[in-house]
């Protein structure tokens, strides 16, 4: 679904350090929230994992507190999770939405859904699909919160997914691994797979917000903006998104101060 704009144009990045991109992304959440709310209507958001989107976390959670900004009529679906993982290890990112978010909130457990990549791989695709038909009766994404692995990747989409893929288990790739060895303890314990939602998965949410913070993620958004649209590069795809909008601070858009 190419967007109006031509997709092999190099997409214009909104640079803003991290703390002004929290307060911005959160501030649209937040109105989204509120004037979909006023209609009676509920708002569902994409969320991801990983360092990236803390601050924007963070900042909901602050405009929780001190504005009264009500997750009661919101429901999220996370990008992803491990499999072989219990919700309720501390290393799932079920258990990370919990500590990061969703125990701060007023959000009811119930509509707050994370792929569940505890059972075998026969009822894992029956996940996947259950995982997609709860976003379809939800009425789709309205807003997907994205990160950037170093290798291209969204979500667990590692390079070589297709612009179609769907929701699936995928193999983690190895630089995907070696950067949570830290958080497992050692490399050979980090899960060789995943539970994602697929690139046209991503696509169909209708607004996307990408952030990419710090130097170490330079050179791949840098070809995220600019490669071939290509499963080499799976946030490519992003390019051919009517409403994604880039969000990098200064060392990851490669400006100098
Ligand atoms: C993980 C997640 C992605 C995330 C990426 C970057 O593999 N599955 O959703 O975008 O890593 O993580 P970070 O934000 O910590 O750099």
């Amino acid at each position: 679904m190419p967007s109006s704009s031509s997709p092999s144009k190099r997409p214009e990045v909104s640079v803003l350090d991290a703390a002004e991109a929290a307060r911005v992304v959160a501030r649209e959440i937040a109105e989204l929230v509120r004037s979909k709310a006023a209609r009676g209507e509920r708002t569902v958001l994409g969320l991801a994992t990983g360092k990236t989107p803390m601050g924007v976390y963070r900042e909901l959670l602050r405009l929780h507190r001190e504005q009264g900004l009500s997750f009661a009529r919101v429901t999220t679906f996370n990008l992803d999770e491990f499999v072989g993982l219990r919700p309720d290890d501390p290393r799932s990112f079920r258990a990370w939405m919990r500590r990061e978010l969703f125990d701060h909130v007023d959000l009811d457990p119930a509509h707050a859904h994370v792929p569940d990549g505890s059972g075998s791989p026969t009822t894992l695709d029956r996940e996947c699909e259950r995982y997609r038909e709860r976003i379809r009766a939800a009425g789709g994404l309205d807003l997907q919160l994205l990160g950037i692995g170093k290798n291209g990747h969204i979500a667990f989409n590692e390079p070589g997914s297709s612009r179609d893929s769907r929701m699936r288990v995928v193999e983690l790739a190895p630089t995907t691994r070696a950067s949570l060895a830290a958080e497992f303890g050692a490399l050979e314990r980090v899960p060789i797979h995943g539970l994602t939602l697929g690139v046209a998965d991503v696509l169909a949410a209708r607004a996307i917000r990408l952030l990419a913070f710090g130097e170490g993620k330079r050179a791949i958004l840098e070809r995220a903006l600019q490669a071939p649209i290509g499963p080499d590069v799976p946030a490519t795809f992003l390019r051919e998104h009517a409403d994604v909008r880039w969000i990098a601070d200064a060392a990851a858009a490669g400006h100098s101060r």
